[in-house]
């Protein structure tokens, strides 16, 4: 059995999420506003990206220490060229115990009809997708470049006959866009084995001019769906789980909340993030990354790699959510990163 490594708070490093691109065919609103995200935005050069054998490398290290969850994200993730040979290298890793990792992607749905076959076959076997609207209109004013619902509902149709058990989706619910299409996705996806999840809004990046007013909570969001068909509260599958899981009580489906803003998880937060260009980052809200790309290439050996990789997370106390909550966070210093970058 592998020594779990703890963080300064206790907390043990388990989940990997890895962000293979940093671009997204998507301008979302809240997310890559075309102001930021114009023509002129300077993406990650090829050359910076760390390649798919750095990543796998990397990825075996960290099932090593403990790892047992990887998600991959972008940007839009199946947009990386050939994503599925990362993912038939990911789907062979195995815990030290003998498990599979439990191995995920975030995309937007936007390629999905097309790519769903190949992904199961690499071995990717659920998927998340995120739905913002069911209205036409208002998902495209969303994703402003007017891609259409049809196409991602035809995705996650796609992949749930291809076989990926569970899809989930996801729903970023921001006043006054989108707060009038969580009862129509609601019943659009109950009776069927979707879960969606309805998520606070969040101040990722800077590049959003978040404010807090622009909030739902969670709260507010169980009652509604809750005085239209009736809900209950289910376990959390494990401690730091992001969503509030809950039943249709007449049987006909799970739905979920991610309370990220006014019910912090930061306590139970085991997730590290690694960028495209190769750098760590201890927290969604971070500032700085820690190079990683610089060790893979300049010949470090995998237990020089491995035991730094622990170091780092030994040394992590970031518990953004928390302090937001508390008032108690630092005045703003250096640039957060941005969700397009870091991947969720
Ligand atoms: P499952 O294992 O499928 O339940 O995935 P997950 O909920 O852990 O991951 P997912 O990427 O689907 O997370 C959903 C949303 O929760 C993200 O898009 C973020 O908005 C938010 N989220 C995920 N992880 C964190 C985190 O560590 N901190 C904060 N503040 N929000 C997070
Ligand atoms: N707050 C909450 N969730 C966000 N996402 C992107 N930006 C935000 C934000 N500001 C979600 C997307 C997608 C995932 C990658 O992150 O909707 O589901
Ligand atoms: Fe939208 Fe996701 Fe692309 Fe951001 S990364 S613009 S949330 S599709
Ligand atoms: Fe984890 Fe940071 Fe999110 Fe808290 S705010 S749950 S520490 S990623």
């Amino acid at each position: 059995m592998s020594i779990p490594v703890l963080d300064r708070l206790e907390r043990p490093l388990k989940d990997l999420r890895i962000s293979v691109t940093d671009r997204c065919n998507f301008r979302c609103v809240y997310c890559m506003p075309k102001q930021v995200f114009g023509k002129d935005f300077r993406f990650i050069p090829h050359s910076d990206m760390l390649s798919f054998e750095e990543i796998a490398r990397l990825a075996r290290l960290f099932v090593a220490r403990g790892v047992e969850k990887i998600r991959l994200t972008g940007g839009e993730p199946l947009l990386r060229k050939n994503v599925e040979r990362l993912i038939e290298q990911l789907s062979r890793l195995k815990t030290p115990e003998g498990r599979p990792i439990d191995l995920t992607l975030t995309t937007n749905g936007s390629m999905l009809a097309k790519k769903a076959q190949t992904l199961f076959d690499a071995g990717l076997k659920r998927i998340t997708v995120s739905l913002d609207a069911l209205d036409d209109t208002v998902f495209r004013q969303m994703n402003d470049v007017d891609f259409s619902v049809r196409d991602v509902l035809h995705g996650i149709d796609t992949a749930l006959a291809v076989g990926f058990d569970p899809v989930k989706v996801n729903t970023v619910v921001k006043k006054g866009m989108n707060e009038h299409q969580v009862l129509p996705l609601a019943r659009h996806f109950r009776n069927s084995p979707v879960i969606v999840r309805f998520i606070e809004y969040m101040d990722v990046g800077s590049s959003n001019d978040w404010e807090e007013r622009e909030i739902i909570p969670s709260e507010k969001l169980i009652r509604l769906i809750g005085s239209e068909m009736p809900i209950e509260p289910l376990d959390r599958h494990y401690a730091g789980e992001t969503a509030e899981r809950w039943r249709y009580r007449d049987g006909s489906g799970e739905i979920g909340f991610i309370a990220s803003v006014t019910q912090a998880f930061c306590r139970d937060c085991t997730r590290l993030r690694l960028s495209t260009e190769g750098k760590l980052y201890k927290c969604l809200f971070a500032t700085d990354g820690h190079d990683i790309r610089s060790m893979l290439r300049d010949g470090w050996s995998d237990d020089e790699i491995s035991s730094a990789l622990a170091q780092h997370w030994q040394e992590r106390d970031n518990r953004y959510s928390e302090l937001r909550a508390n008032n108690t966070l630092p005045l703003a210093g250096s640039k957060k990163i941005e969700m397009s970058y870091i991947g969720g």
